[in-house]
């Protein structure tokens, strides 16, 4: 089982940017939780992340044929673009969307999800915690789908 976990603007900044509401661990912990998850799980794994939204949906693409599921925080473009949103569709690989923080309790503009529409579960609000949650749904989402597509 392989899975690509992307993640979009600013994230690079994790530790550094608004702690109060990201935490104060940096991007290179959260590149370690989810490769340790993975090691642990038995799980292949490429972490990706990018500012740029072309590049992101660039991404995706490429994910077709490569990987067997997708962990996605859009993070700013969650909420604008409909481009992350028909990429998704377009590679129709379960995927899941995870949020740093509580976005339903957060600004107006943060209430709309365009990738959530994509997406199999969402996990907000967990701190880095999330990434580890979404990897674990989407193992067993991909296993039992294994499971029913050889009984078939
Ligand atoms: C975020 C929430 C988004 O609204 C915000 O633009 C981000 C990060 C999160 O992980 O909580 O950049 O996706």
């Amino acid at each position: 089982m392989n899975i690509l976990v992307i993640n979009g603007p600013n994230l690079n900044l994790l530790g550094i940017r608004e702690p109060d509401l990201y935490g104060k661990q940096d991007y290179k912990a959260l590149v370690k939780l989810v490769e340790d998850t993975c090691a642990q799980e038995g799980i292949g794994v490429e972490v990706f992340q990018s500012n740029h939204e072309g590049v992101l949906v660039d991404k995706i693409q490429a994910a077709l044929g490569t990987v067997d599921g997708i962990v996605i925080n859009p993070a700013a473009y969650t909420h604008t673009s409909v481009a992350i949103l028909d990429a998704l569709k377009a590679v129709a690989l379960p995927a899941v969307e995870v949020h740093i923080s509580d976005v339903s309790q957060r600004e107006e503009f943060r209430q709309v999800s365009y990738a959530g529409r994509a997406c199999i579960k969402t996990y907000m609000g967990l701190g880095l915690e999330g990434y580890r949650q979404a990897i674990l749904y989407l193992k067993e989402f991909l296993k039992q789908n294994e499971k029913s597509g050889t009984e078939a």
